[in-house]
């Protein structure tokens, strides 16, 4: 990817779209419905977009979903891609370079996760304080695109710090209960072992997931301002005497998704 393909991406979108917004959502499994309840919206496919990847997960939509939502201008991404996909990492900043082009400040970023902290329970959101990257791997890593940033970006407020502190004046407006931690990402798609699970704990990781760490070094590449949420959908590989399957996530989620929509449009009208 190169700044040509950026611009590209991004000229093909703007032809389309007659709103300016300044705030993106990362929509993560089972949070769709938050797409759906837009006004005025414009849909935008992955698939035709000029040097788009392909995301495959069941779940994951595949779009750019444009539209109001509470008064905001937002742009959505209904399903995002993985690395556990066979996408290059590099290709994962391509959507957030896009966004930053078509003039988005402040991106909301969810997930789901697997709950290594045993203080948690299945269903709680965490908003994601600081994150570890466990891949091996970066998507800056490759000849740096100078228009998006700088060689060696800043990664110590990559979870804004004043953002997250209105997240939790929301929440608390709001009543909705938060907890707060560590993203740990696993490459996946596999989940972890017990064991790893205990290592991830021991390294400082509450919750582990396969996404959203390379957008959020993306997104600080560009300078644009992260909040990120994950839905705790299961306690982590161990922790209970119960295997793991995507089905339960999809649940967890689904059962989540009002309190989860409610917080994050909180958070639209406060930033
Ligand atoms: N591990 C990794 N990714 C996940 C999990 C998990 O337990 N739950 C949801 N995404």
């Amino acid at each position: 990817m190169n700044y040509q393909d950026i611009l590209e991406a991004s000229k093909y979108i703007k032809e389309q779209i007659s709103i300016s917004p300044k705030i993106g959502i990362i929509l993560g499994s089972g949070l769709g419905d938050l797409a759906r309840a837009a006004s005025e919206s414009k849909i935008i496919k992955y698939k035709d977009v000029p040097h788009f990847p392909i995301s495959t997960v069941k779940g994951h939509a595949g779009q750019f979903v444009f539209g109001k939502l509470d008064g905001a201008e937002v742009v959505m991404m209904e399903g995002r891609f993985h690395y556990y996909e066979g996408n290059r990492m590099e290709d994962l900043s391509l959507p957030i370079y896009v966004m930053k082009t078509l003039g988005i400040e402040k991106i909301i970023v969810t997930n789901a996760a697997g709950g290594v902290n045993t203080k948690f329970k299945p269903g709680d959101l965490m908003i994601i304080r600081d994150h570890i990257n466990f891949t091996g791997n970066n998507p800056l890593i490759g000849k740096n695109i100078d228009e998006m940033g700088e060689r060696f970006p800043d990664m110590s407020n990559a979870y804004d710090k004043k953002l997250i502190e209105i997240v939790k004046k929301v929440a608390n407006d709001f009543e909705i209960d938060v907890v707060e931690g560590t993203y740990f990402m696993m490459t996946g798609p596999s989940y972890e072992t017990p064991a790893e699970i205990r290592m991830i704990r021991i390294l400082g990781g509450d919750a582990v997931g396969m996404s959203t760490v390379p957008e959020v070094i993306a997104a600080n590449h560009c300078k644009i301002k992260v909040i990120g949420i994950s839905c705790i959908t299961n306690m982590a590989a161990g922790i209970l005497d119960e295997p793991l399957n995507h089905k339960e996530v999809i649940e967890t989620s689904n059962k989540v998704k009002d309190k989860f929509s409610k917080l994050v449009r909180g958070i639209i009208s406060e930033i």
